[in-house]
């Protein structure tokens, strides 16, 4: 591998610069993603090997970025059980048939999952020549609670009176929906790295609504036993809770070996206190990516300077890039966590 810092900072191994990479940073900031995007709808994009495999290598070759992650969606395992998934311009992804009722558990499959969802293995595939080894490439998951929110709330949610009622009404039905969610996202997951996936990272997005108790009920088992399931020597495992900075211990205790954080969290005592067990990825408001280069440059240094000396972290947003940064700012901040970086690993 030519540039093997991201793997490296999983292992909390020494480096020369903190590496670096976005959440969505293939998405619409990007003029040649827009490109692609006018010629065919996002589902086709996902399912389309070749297409998916360039938009993923478009931060790879204009960004300077240190990873690559598949260009998929956290619901294409959704649709592959079975629910008819649509996104619609502006308003995100929309199921017309959320699940109801114990019927709706029942009638979501298990399926053989090279069958429904082979275009992302061949994306893989393709990459891996792609790439042709110059920075490793992260397949990824929803993790069950989030996956199964999807399925209950129909679409992007405010409040989740849907799934909580399911927490207060019905928690039994709600864990067997999340058994079956576990048994597709173990076989999907474990697909991608034999495909070629060299990292992986759950995306629990919608997991910071929950108490610290719901969420020791409804998400971190599964996950924890999807982790124990999936795990391969040299394949690091991420995890992130956009708001989970109210059950990092439970994170931790997941199995992930890369805990990924939102702005709200701090690097420092983070860092303190578990430091020594996992390393940490993360963590700048992707809204400071609207301030000038030089406002950025002082944002990047302060995220460098909570984490301190030393190896173990991988700069990234708190949370997705937004559609309408300017690319030039992405590239500002990119370029100055490599420079800034430096001098933290000497
Ligand atoms: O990080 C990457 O570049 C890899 C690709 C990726 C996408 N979605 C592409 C995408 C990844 C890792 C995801 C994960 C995903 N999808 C999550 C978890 C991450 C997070 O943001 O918390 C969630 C919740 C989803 C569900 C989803 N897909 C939403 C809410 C939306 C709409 C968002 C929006 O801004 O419109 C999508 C669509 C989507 N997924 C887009 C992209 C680039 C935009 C689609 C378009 O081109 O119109």
């Amino acid at each position: 591998m030519k540039n093997d810092s991201f793997l490296k900072a999983c292992r909390r191994e020494p480096v020369s610069f903190t590496p670096v990479w976005m959440m969505r940073q293939a998405g619409r900031y990007m003029k040649e993603y827009q490109a692609i995007r006018a010629k065919v709808d996002f589902l086709t994009l996902c399912k389309t090997p070749d297409l998916a495999a360039k938009a993923t290598l478009l931060p790879v070759d204009l960004m300077e970025v240190d990873v690559a992650i598949l260009f998929s969606d956290i619901l294409i395992p959704v649709e592959a059980m079975g629910m008819e998934v649509v996104f619609t311009e502006h308003k995100g992804p929309q199921f017309p048939r959320p699940i109801r009722d114990e019927d709706g558990v029942r009638n979501l499959i298990n399926p053989v999952i090279e069958e429904k969802t082979g275009f992302v293995f061949e994306a893989i595939k393709i990459l891996k020549k792609e790439l042709a080894d110059r920075v490793p490439l992260i397949g990824f998951s929803g993790a069950p609670y989030t996956l199964a929110t999807y399925m209950i709330e129909g679409e992007t949610s405010r409040n989740f009176n849907s799934i909580k009622k399911w927490i207060y009404r019905s928690p039994d039905q709600l864990h067997k929906l999340l058994e079956k969610i576990t048994v597709t996202v173990t076989d999907y997951v474990r697909a991608q790295i034999d495909a070629g996936a060299e990292a992986i990272q759950f995306f629990d997005t919608w997991a910071g609504a929950l108490s610290a108790d719901e969420y020791r009920e409804f998400s971190a088992p599964y996950l924890r036993r999807i982790i124990a399931s999936i795990r391969r020597p040299g394949v690091p495992v991420i995890s992130y809770v956009n708001g989970g900075g109210l059950f990092l211990d439970q994170m931790v205790e997941s199995g992930a070996d890369v805990i990924s954080l939102d702005w709200r969290v701090d690097l420092k005592s983070t860092r303190e206190k578990y430091g020594k067990r996992v390393a940490l990825q993360g963590n700048l408001d992707p809204c400071a990516l609207y301030a000038d280069p030089a406002v950025i440059r002082r944002e990047v240094r302060k995220v460098l300077e909570k984490f301190g000396n030393g190896s173990g972290h991988i700069f990234n947003l708190g949370h997705g890039i937004l559609p309408d940064t300017p690319v030039e700012n992405a590239l500002a901040m990119i370029r100055a966590v490599h420079e800034e970086s430096v001098r933290f690993h000497q």
